[in-house]
């Protein structure tokens, strides 16, 4: 057999890191403390942020409580409902992490959204017929009352598309980004003539969006306020309404416990807990990391995912001045036809919100609707506004793909 010097580096680089553990860090979080500094650890996976308080770490603590609860009817859950707590869903390969989205092993925790879009008209998220959210289960009471076993997608709807659970790890940071950032990074009209044209969401109300596949909802505390009530059916202080059944009031006795189902101070810690998640450590790629990060770079993917934002000034210490390397712009692209699916707030059904790369090791089917078994299928299927980037990923010598995937198999 013959090898190129091209090849014997290869083997060379990649070879330099082949027994790293890619698995997340065992260490406790406080490993750190007077150990010798070549033997610090980074925070491991499902930490808080190391900056917070005592009491920010206790309601942390108690918050991861309140997202691992499991919900029965007796307290509060559904009457309609996709599952029966936060980390039902959001569990792996720890409590906050992303879901089982593996089609292989039925991908319980991908739900089915629904949204009519006419051309010229705004987006309707069908509010009036029971929203956006299609919920999978009903409680014993309602199918009972009803004799249904899951929400019908409502007549109105003219799209509907699957949405894999992700994780959380980092985005209290990425809610700390101030607007001003995002927006600069904005170019509705491509004026600098790159074929990319990123654009923000807007909610009803104005305000820019960030959290969602299709960046829908502004605020990280909105986001979490409306996934108690559209993943458990549990009302809490920020939002007292049940989900219907295409928008008719649920009948008599099948929702027993008076609103909210949950306290402000339960509410309030499982807020906490997702938004002091640490940002995943990156494992080591060693220098053929390094050279796939360039690669990364030169072939264009960074124009969408930014390798770090930053979080400016915000009252909470914890949050302030902050890096967070995520890997996204927080604004919407369109992707081309074959991935489109609903409209969402201002986004066609084509536009997604540049998906967050931190944590992607950890991911086990990609794309909005998991439909990628692996990294190197979701970048193939990129198209429209990043056909550019594709392409020069598929003109990549085996050499700088290899590495390329080191880098990304870092995040
Ligand atoms: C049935 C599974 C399921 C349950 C239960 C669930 N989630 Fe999620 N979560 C999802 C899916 C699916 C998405 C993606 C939604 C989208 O793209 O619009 C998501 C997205 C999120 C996001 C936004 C992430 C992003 O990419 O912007 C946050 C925050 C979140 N969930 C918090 C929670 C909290 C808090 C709870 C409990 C109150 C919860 N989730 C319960 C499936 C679930
Ligand atoms: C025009 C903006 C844009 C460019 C350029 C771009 N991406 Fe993406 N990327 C996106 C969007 C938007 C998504 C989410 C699409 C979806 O969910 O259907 C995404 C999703 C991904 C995913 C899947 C993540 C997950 O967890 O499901 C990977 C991996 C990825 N991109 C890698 C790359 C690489 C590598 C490049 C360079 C070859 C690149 N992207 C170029 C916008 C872009």
């Amino acid at each position: 057999m013959f090898y190129t010097t091209r090849s014997i580096l290869l083997f060379a680089i990649l070879g330099l890191g082949a027994c790293e553990p890619n698995g997340p860090t065992a260490a406790p979080p406080d490993a750190g403390i007077a150990t010798p500094e070549f033997l610090i650890v980074p925070a491991s996976l499902g930490t808080p942020l190391r900056t917070l308080s005592g009491a920010q770490r206790r309601q942390f603590e108690m918050g991861r409580v309140v997202f691992s609860t499991v919900f029965t009817p007796q307290t509060g859950l559904g009457p309609l409902f996709n599952s029966v707590g936060c980390a039902n869903c959001h569990e792996q390969p720890v409590v906050g992490g992303s879901g089982n989205n593996d089609p292989a092993e039925g991908g319980e925790d991908v739900e089915v959204h629904a949204t009519a879009f006419h051309a010229g008209a705004r987006c309707d998220d069908l509010a009036a017929v029971g929203g956006p959210v299609i919920q999978k289960q009903v409680t014993p009471a309602l199918s009972d009352a009803l004799h249904i076993t899951s929400e019908p997608i409502p007549a109105a709807a003219t799209d509907s598309g699957h949405r894999t659970t992700p994780d959380l790890f980092g985005f209290g940071l990425l809610d700390a980004v101030p607007d001003a950032e995002i927006l600069a990074r904005a170019d509705p009209f491509d004026r600098n003539g790159d074929g990319i044209s990123g654009r923000p969401n807007r909610t009803a109300d104005g305000r820019l969006g960030r959290f969602g596949r299709k960046a829908q909802a502004a605020t990280l505390r909105e986001f979490n306020r409306d996934a108690f009530v559209m993943e458990m059916g549990i009302t809490n202080p920020g939002n007292q309404t049940e989900q219907t059944v295409g928008g008719m009031p649920l009948p008599a006795g099948v929702d027993p416990l008076p609103e909210p189902e949950i306290s402000a101070e339960q509410f309030n810690a499982a807020d906490a807990f997702v938004r002091f998640l640490a940002p995943p450590p990156r494992a080591p790629a060693g220098l053929a990391g390094l050279l796939g990060s360039a690669v990364f770079r030169r072939i264009g993917c960074a124009a969408c995912h930014v390798p770090v934002l930053f979080t400016g000034f915000n009252r909470n210490p914890a949050l302030r001045f902050q890096v967070v390397p995520a890997f996204t712009d927080l604004l919407l692209h369109d992707m081309g036809p074959d991935l489109a699916d609903i409209c969402l707030g201002q986004a066609l059904p084509s536009e997604f919100r540049t998906e967050p790369l931190m944590g992607l090791r950890f991911a086990t089917a990609f794309l909005h609707d998991g439909r990628a078994a692996t990294i190197r299928q979701a970048i193939e299927l990129h198209a429209g506004e990043a056909l550019g980037a594709r392409n020069r990923f598929l003109r990549l010598s085996d050499f700088e793909r290899a590495v390329l995937m080191r880098f990304l198999r870092s995040l």
